[in-house]
């Protein structure tokens, strides 16, 4: 039991994670002692280590289906290092799921979708959970109504159907008289920040795009257009997805693509991808 030794604080946008027992003792003691203002409650949670992803499924209140894995890069520097920010990239699918497949749909799908069906809870639409994969055990981190970023723009290019119907059938109750089918292909998502990102955002930088190749989409995030401009306006300006018939070409064309776009101060992360480009061609 790892309960004592370590636990998190979530306090509006204040997250710390205290990794041994005096820490932890010291940190409920300035809790309890007002340092955040007076604390009547607090939540203690395990600690966890592993591998995060990201997996969506769509519901119409009573049917639910899958919509693909991916795996975020939170971290703003190589290596998975320095701030968190909301993503730096990501590639899809995640192949870990592969081998978590029967114990996530045993453990998380199924007493969801059970629930919907009993009418024990009620939801509709995209339903994004953030997993964590700790000593083979699959673990909910958080359940977000929504799609994210830049996991969507990672999953999306490989639906082949018609994502409209799919989303009207869940508002309809039809979800399964829907199939939703997917290219058996692999994409590579890189985003383009300022260089300051995630402490500040780029603003008003001119943006220069060139002939992007048939296979590569740019997700416009942070940019605004004047008559004739377009220009940088946010933390996460754009991102450039390639696919392909492996991580390795699909990471070559969102790499190649994205050399496409320039604006002053452009950054991004040369290691979208680290863990499957080199180990794993297909899965
Ligand atoms: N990329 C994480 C999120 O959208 O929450």
């Amino acid at each position: 039991m790892r309960f004592y030794f370590s636990f998190a604080i979530k306090l509006k946008k204040f997250l710390k994670i205290y990794d041994n027992k005096n820490n932890s003792i010291s940190a409920i003691k300035e809790i309890f002692g007002g340092k955040f203002g007076k604390a009547k409650n607090i939540l203690i949670e395990e600690f966890l280590v592993g591998e995060e992803m990201s997996f969506f499924i769509v519901s119409d209140g009573i049917n639910v289906k899958n919509f693909g894995t991916a795996q975020d890069h939170k971290r703003v520097l190589e290596g998975d290092k320095g701030k968190n920010t909301g993503g730096m990239g990501a590639y899809s699918p995640v192949p870990l799921y592969e081998s978590q497949k029967e114990k996530i749909d045993e453990t998380i799908i199924q007493p969801l979708a059970d629930a919907l069906k009993e009418g024990r809870f009620s939801y509709k639409g995209v339903l994004f959970i953030g997993i964590l994969v700790d000593n083979d055990i699959p673990y909910v981190l958080e359940f977000n109504a929504r799609f994210g970023d830049p996991e969507a723009q990672t999953i999306l290019p490989r639906l082949k159907s018609d994502i409209v119907p799919a989303l009207i059938a869940c508002t309809e109750g039809t979800l399964d008289q829907i199939s939703l089918d997917w290219e058996d292909s692999f994409s590579l998502c890189v985003v383009a920040c300022g260089d300051s990102y995630p402490q500040s955002s780029s603003r008003d930088k001119e943006i220069a795009i060139g002939q992007l190749s048939e296979e590569a989409k740019l997700f416009h995030a942070g940019t605004k257009k004047t008559s004739d401009k377009l220009l940088t306006n946010g933390g996460r300006v754009l991102a450039v997805v390639g696919t392909g018939d492996s991580f390795e070409t699909a990471s070559e064309s969102a790499y190649r693509n994205i050399e496409k776009v320039n604006f002053e101060g452009m950054d991004y992360r040369k290691d979208i991808g680290w863990r499957v480009r080199s180990k794993c061609q297909s899965i």
